[in-house]
């Protein structure tokens, strides 16, 4: 992976900690410790209105974690990972990795935090390729012709086009349905789409309004979706078993407790796994 010191410097000098970013608000429900102080109260903000935000968040990345693992077994090798966030715990090139150490990850993100800690951490093995780059989603031929992306992955060959917690911070107007397609036809039969999206469906209770309060003044809105309009991002693919379904129920590791996520064991969020055909 290319790592210059004057990029991360570069990439530091854009990070504003007065406002709370998405990438920050997760790394502190994640316990990790890249968040500030405006992070962390938009956080405690979401909690008090959820009090299972914190395992509902830890369910959300067990499910990214099953799915790559699921496509790696299935033989993709390439992944395009779009809307990283802070290194953590099983980043999708380590989960890659272990069952293909061939396997060739670019991650994406539009916070410059994530290039910082990223370009030192999301190293992957010696046969592997792993890279960086600060893109923004809503911008998928600067991603797509990118030179690191072009130099990483081969786009004759299957992709896993990964979209994981992420959609929900564009908003109708940015055509987030529109930069999915773009994705979509950028890579060949046999790719993949993994995408996560957070949805209010099981929330009845709770008010949209009062839900993305927290978000109101940071640097991405929160836009919640229907189970109707998450499935709408997989149009013409095939979807897999079991479905876009909430988190939790996306292929459960065995002894896997919904029970564990308190008011509900609700994770608000749905997970799906889709195939071009
Ligand atoms: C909730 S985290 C999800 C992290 C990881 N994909 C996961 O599912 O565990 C969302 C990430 O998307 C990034 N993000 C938000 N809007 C973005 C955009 N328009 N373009 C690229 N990344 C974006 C945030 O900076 C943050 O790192």
């Amino acid at each position: 992976m290319p790592d210059t010191t004057e990029a991360r410097i570069a990439a530091a000098a854009r990070i504003n900690t007065a406002m709370a970013h998405p990438a920050r608000v997760y790394d502190y429900l994640l316990d990790g410790k890249d968040n500030f102080a405006a992070d962390r109260e938009a956080a405690e903000k979401l909690i008090e209105l959820s009090p299972g935000t914190r395992e509902g968040v830890r369910a959300h990345r067990a499910f990214l974690g099953r799915a790559v693992r699921y496509l790696a077994e299935a033989g993709v090798a390439q992944f395009l990972d779009i809307g990283t966030g802070i290194p953590t715990q099983g980043n999708t090139h380590e989960i890659a990795q272990q069952v293909n150490p061939e396997a060739r990850v670019v991650y994406v993100d539009n916070d410059p935090i994530v290039l910082v800690h990223g370009r030192a951490l999301l190293t992957g093995s010696p046969a592997g390729r792993t890279t960086v780059i600060e893109a923004d989603l809503r911008q998928p031929d600067v991603i797509l012709s990118h030179p690191e992306t072009r130099a990483v992955i081969d786009f004759t060959r299957p992709v896993a086009i990964v979209l994981a917690g992420v959609l929900h911070f564009i908003t109708d107007q940015e055509d987030p349905h529109g930069a999915v397609e773009h994705y979509k036809n950028a890579v060949p039969a046999g790719s993949h789409l993994l995408l996560s999206h957070i949805t209010l469906d099981f929330a009845p209770q709770v008010r949209k309004e009062d839900f993305t309060k927290p978000y109101d003044k940071s640097s991405a809105p929160m836009v919640p979706r229907t189970h109707a309009e998450v499935t709408r991002f997989f149009d013409g693919w095939n979807v897999v078993d079991p479905g876009v379904v909430e988190v939790v129920d996306w292929r459960p590791d065995e002894g896997a407790q919904r029970e564990d996520i308190p008011g509900g064991g609700h994770a608000w969020a749905y997970g799906g796994v889709a195939t071009k055909p």
